[in-house]
């Protein structure tokens, strides 16, 4: 059984070492990949300072470029999205901030896109309080965010969901090939808007 582990053991050790700066974020090279917050979905130690740098200057030939999906975002506050010509080493060129996120557009942008090599996210939080969207009775435990990136020919794939077009009734998962809204038990339909009556309804039906 044992001399059976052993790959598994070290690929897992590669993967935790991969992406682990501070503790917190990382840097990516892959051509797409999953940002989240340490320990999500629970809560993380604040304050928190973490970046996590998506590097695609290996990458940057014809029309490149980064785009992020904000498919798991609760955090409304201290989340900054800057591109960089160049980022690292001791020597930064031209930073620029492209998104903030706050109360008022989290729920309205989708997707973050850059054409730069670098871009880098950060999240700066002093308290757990903004780290933390609730909608009526959900996401009571869900902290920070959980989000996609892919470096590509400047396509930004159609129909990525967030959220808020999951009716805050279900989950936006990013399968990288589509998006789909994975419903909470009792929500039915594309954007889980369909409940929770419709259960009794269904329940009818064989
Ligand atoms: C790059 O973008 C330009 C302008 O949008 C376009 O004309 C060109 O065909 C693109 N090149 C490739 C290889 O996609
Ligand atoms: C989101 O809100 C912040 C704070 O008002 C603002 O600085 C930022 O430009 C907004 N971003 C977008 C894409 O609207
Ligand atoms: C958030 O950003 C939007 C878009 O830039 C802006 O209209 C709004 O006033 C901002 N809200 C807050 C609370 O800063
Ligand atoms: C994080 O997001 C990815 C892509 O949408 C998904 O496959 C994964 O299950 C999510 N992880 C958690 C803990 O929700």
């Amino acid at each position: 059984m044992l001399p059976r582990l052993i790959p598994l053991v070290l690929l897992l050790r590669t993967l935790s070492t991969n992406g682990a700066k501070k503790g917190c974020g990382g840097t990516y090279t892959a051509a797409r990949g999953i940002l989240q917050t340490p320990n999500f979905p629970g809560p993380f130690n604040v304050p928190l300072d973490c970046e996590w740098v998506i590097d695609a200057q290996h990458m940057m030939e014809t029309n490149s470029s980064i785009v992020v999906y904000l498919t798991q975002l609760f955090v409304f506050e201290g989340l900054t999205f800057t591109e960089y010509q160049h980022y690292g080493n001791g020597y930064n060129i031209n930073p620029k901030i492209i998104h903030t996120v706050n109360e008022t557009n989290i729920s309205k942008i989708r997707w973050v896109q850059s054409f730069q090599s670098f871009l880098v996210i950060q999240l700066k939080l002093p308290s757990l309080e903004s780290a933390h969207i609730r909608v009526l009775n959900k996401f009571l435990d869900v902290f920070g965010f959980n989000i996609t990136y892919e470096i590509n020919t400047g396509i930004v794939r159609p129909n990525s969901c967030t959220m808020m077009d999951c009716g805050f009734t279900g989950v936006c998962y990013d399968h990288y090939t589509k998006f789909t809204c994975d419903c909470f038990d009792g929500f039915a339909g594309p954007q889980c808007s369909e409940g929770p009556k419709s259960v009794c309804y269904n329940a009818g039906v064989p």
